[in-house]
């Protein structure tokens, strides 16, 4: 399946709070040393007076800037988010008034860390069963917020930060192969908890827990087999037409050492930024096309396949033809 779409614009946002794995070495019992091999993290940003609405914002307004168009031109706008600041309404709804774009389908998609990738493969659906021209993903997480500062071996590996990009119709340039994939998790290996029941005949009136559950162990499995499975299909759909270069979920630099290990791919095909930002769920994957594209890592013509898994347990890849 082949899509006639290409991105035109990128933007990313991410808090001005750099802590350091030395710092969380003052707040709880860990070290730099563990963090690093065991997943390649040196740094992340956390919020200080920053929102996921206000980097949502920001990383869109750069996109649109970018792509050179005006806020009213855009006719869709898709975010994804597993840690917003409002339940309702969406965060493209609130993109949407901070960019002051006065009509467009809006709405948010939850698929974890997954997010961006099922984003890309409806956004570019809808544009052609909608007949839309333009529309703006936008990818915003503060995961700090969803933490148990207590659990050493969950909140070390998670950051906050947005990404956006801006998708276009087009002729030439094309959009393939969207994978998208759930299981179950039947083990519920990774979620986060909304607080429960809380009417006046209820019987719970405590509140659950709302921060982020992981088994670890479980959810790295998983990720590489999910990465694996993702990266031979993609090759699989494309053909003879060559995979020039991958930008994994940046969820532990080990689960994407381990899934490259078991392809044809070498090392510096996959992008890795992980060690700068940790794991910012489901906008790592923007915010590293956004790093990618103002380094020169990403070229003008290169098939880029983009591969995501998270909670749900949900999974997927989709390839792109890079044209910025
Ligand atoms: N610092 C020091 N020691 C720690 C820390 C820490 N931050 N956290 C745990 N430990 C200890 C444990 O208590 C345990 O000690 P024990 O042997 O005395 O009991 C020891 O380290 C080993 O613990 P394990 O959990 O077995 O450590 P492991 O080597 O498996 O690494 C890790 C844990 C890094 C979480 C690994 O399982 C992993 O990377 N999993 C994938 C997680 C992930 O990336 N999730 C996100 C993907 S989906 C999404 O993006 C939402």
């Amino acid at each position: 399946m082949s899509i006639s779409a290409k991105i035109i614009g990128v933007g990313s946002s991410v808090p001005k709070k750099v802590i350091t794995n030395h710092m969380l070495e003052d707040i709880m019992d860990t070290t730099d040393e563990w963090i690093r091999k065991r997943t390649g993290i040196e740094e992340r940003r956390l919020v200080t007076e920053e929102t996921a609405t206000s980097m949502a914002i920001d990383a869109s307004k750069q996109a649109i800037e970018h792509a050179k168009v005006k806020a009213d031109d855009i006719d869709i706008i898709i975010g994804t988010t597993i840690s917003s600041d409002y339940a309702t309404p969406s965060i493209a709804s609130l993109v949407q008034k901070g960019i002051g774009c006065k009509q467009a389908v809006v709405m948010d998609i939850a698929a974890g860390c997954t997010g961006f990738i099922y984003a890309l493969a409806t956004m570019v659906s809808l544009m052609d069963t909608m007949d839309l021209e333009t529309g703006v993903i936008v990818s915003s997480e503060n995961l700090s917020g969803r933490m148990n500062w207590e659990d050493r071996s969950t909140c070390i590996l998670f950051g906050d930060g947005a990404g956006a990009i801006v998708v276009k119709r087009s002729k030439e340039n094309k959009i393939k192969h969207p994978i998208l994939t759930g299981i179950i998790d039947e083990n519920d290996v990774l979620y986060i908890k909304n607080k429960r029941q809380n009417n006046p005949w209820s019987e719970n009136q405590d509140w659950d827990d709302i921060s982020l559950s992981m088994n670890g162990n479980d959810v790295f499995a998983f990720a590489v087999d999910a990465v694996e499975k993702t990266i031979k299909k993609l090759q699989e759909m494309m053909g003879d037409e060559k995979i020039d270069k991958i930008i994994p979920h940046q969820a532990n630099s080990r689960i994407i050492r381990f899934a490259a290990s078991s392809t044809d791919y070498k090392k510096d095909q996959f992008y890795v930024n992980v060690d700068k930002y940790a794991n910012t769920s489901s906008a790592t994957i923007p915010i590293a096309l956004k790093e990618a594209n103002d380094s020169g890592w990403l070229k003008k013509g290169d098939n880029v396949a983009l591969v995501g898994f998270g909670a749900g347990l949900t999974y997927g890849g989709i390839v792109v033809k890079w044209a910025i």
